[in-house]
């Protein structure tokens, strides 16, 4: 495997390519980053980057030198060795990968006389690869390598994730294509899988998939919980100590959201029709998943009756902590339940500012949030409202009842704070007040 320095293009300055680049920045890799937004391009060469993710911005400063954007398709390509595609593959109407800006960047490659690796992170359906394959053989790009090199990086912890991932994925239809592309990534520990690109889409849809289903499956084991009165924190602690288990992604909550797993699920789901085959469990994954984020409504007419004229303080947006990612957050499903049956809705995130959120209101920080309301719903487990004083905020409210969507908070203080507390999968705990 080689170490010496690359000259890698990144089309895509979002969550994914940003990481990637400033990650490859960070190897000692010479990375230019291309984009399609000019002002994205222009705050990201004033040094300004535009998203929150934890350690991006140090890392991005760190590696200057060696890191530059552009909107300009020659600059970006000038000499690189690797091309990463890393734009957006959103779901279109049908549920499909909208593959339009893939196309859009295989088109916009110049007539490459050199030879070079087209790597493919974003995610992508399985068989996208060899229509790329084809499309550069049509153009007559036969010199130019095709590999697939999905990202498993989670929003929050991307740059972490990347230099320390738990794998390498590496697809590709060249050996040598595959060994290079593998060979960049020196410096990073972790096993490489090598194998055919095909199995490498796949392994990214999977993966998604069946984190998904974990999700899914202890959300429903929480709603048997709930109506038999077990405690799902509990069980989840019982079950993922078995090793053949494990402890991850057994935390019952409000459902999955975020720009990866409800569209990778959806195109997983149609790829598998598209090609005959009636995907019935991810199916009902996605279906628990989308009652999930619909059963805190029900929750909260338990405690109050009707929500008509109620106010509910909604705490946190995002569709997890440590990100300002707001696709497919449980809390757009939530907010627009909630106004449909005529509640107000006040909302706090310490990071998503929550302005086109349409009818809601919002709120400068937790407490703000709470005054007045009839009640409380933590949707985001942000780390802040563990240091909030729930007794003083409780003074401040309507009524005291807090649904604790993320399981975060000990019930047990807050329900001594005169609160009704119910969590996803445990008993309602009546206030002591
Ligand atoms: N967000 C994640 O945590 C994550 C994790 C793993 C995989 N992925 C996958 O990675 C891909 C990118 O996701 P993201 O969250 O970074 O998306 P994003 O929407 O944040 O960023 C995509 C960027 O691509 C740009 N773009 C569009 N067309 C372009 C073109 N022709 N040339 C250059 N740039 C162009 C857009 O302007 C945008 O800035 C998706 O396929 C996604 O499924 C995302």
């Amino acid at each position: 495997m080689s170490t010496s320095p690359s000259r890698v293009a990144v089309f895509g300055a979002g969550y994914v390519g940003l990481v990637t680049g400033a990650c490859f920045a960070d190897l000692g890799h010479s990375v230019v980053v291309r984009d399609v937004i000019p002002d994205r391009v222009a705050a990201l060469q004033r040094g300004e980057v535009p998203i929150y993710e934890p350690g991006l911005e140090e890392l991005i400063a760190r590696n200057a030198e060696r890191l530059t954007f552009t909107l300009d398709v020659p600059e970006a390509i000038d000499g690189a060795e690797f091309v990463y595609i890393a734009v957006g593959t959103p779901p279109t109407y049908s549920g499909d990968a909208d593959l339009s800006a893939v196309w859009t960047v295989i088109d916009e490659l110049p007539a490459l006389e050199r030879h070079c690796v087209v790597v493919m992170k974003s995610t992508v359906p399985v068989g996208t690869g060899l229509r790329v394959r084809h499309r550069l053989d049509e153009r007559g790009l036969t010199h130019v390598g095709y590999a697939s090199n999905p990202e498993f990086t989670a929003e929050g912890t991307a740059v972490k994730d990347f230099l320390h991932p738990d794998r390498i994925v590496v697809g590709a239809f060249r050996d040598e294509d595959g060994d290079s592309v593998a060979a960049l990534h020196a410096g990073i520990e972790g096993p490489v899988v090598r194998c055919d690109v095909a199995s490498a889409e796949m392994i990214k849809l999977a993966a998604n998939a069946a984190l998904m289903t974990r999700i899914s499956f202890i959300n429903e084991i929480a709603n048997v919980c709930e109506a038999t009165g077990a405690d799902v924190v509990r069980v989840a602690e019982g079950i993922g100590l078995d090793r053949r288990i494990g402890p991850s992604f057994l935390r019952a909550g409000l459902g999955y959201g975020g720009s990866c797993f409800p569209k990778d699920s959806l195109a997983l789901k149609q790829l598998a029709a598209n090609s005959g085959y009636h995907f019935q469990l991810l199916n009902a994954v996605i279906e628990v998943n989308e009652l999930q984020k619909r059963r805190v409504v029900g929750k909260l007419s338990n405690h109050l009756g009707s929500l008509r004229h109620k106010r509910i303080a909604l705490l946190g947006l995002a569709f997890k902590p440590d990100t300002d990612d707001m696709r497919e957050a449980p809390s757009l499903v939530l907010a627009g339940r909630l106004l449909a049956e005529g509640a107000a809705v006040v909302a706090w995130d310490p990071i998503v500012d929550g302005g086109d959120l349409h009818g809601v209101e919002i709120a400068a920080s937790p407490e703000a949030a709470a005054v007045g309301a009839d009640a409380i719903v933590i949707v985001t487990e942000w780390p802040e409202l563990a240091d909030v004083d729930w007794a003083a905020v409780g003074e401040t409210m309507r009524t005291r009842v807090l649904i604790d969507g993320r399981n975060m908070l000990d019930p047990e203080p807050l329900r001594a704070a005169g609160y009704t507390v119910e969590g996803i999968g445990r008993a309602a705990h009546d206030g002591a007040g």
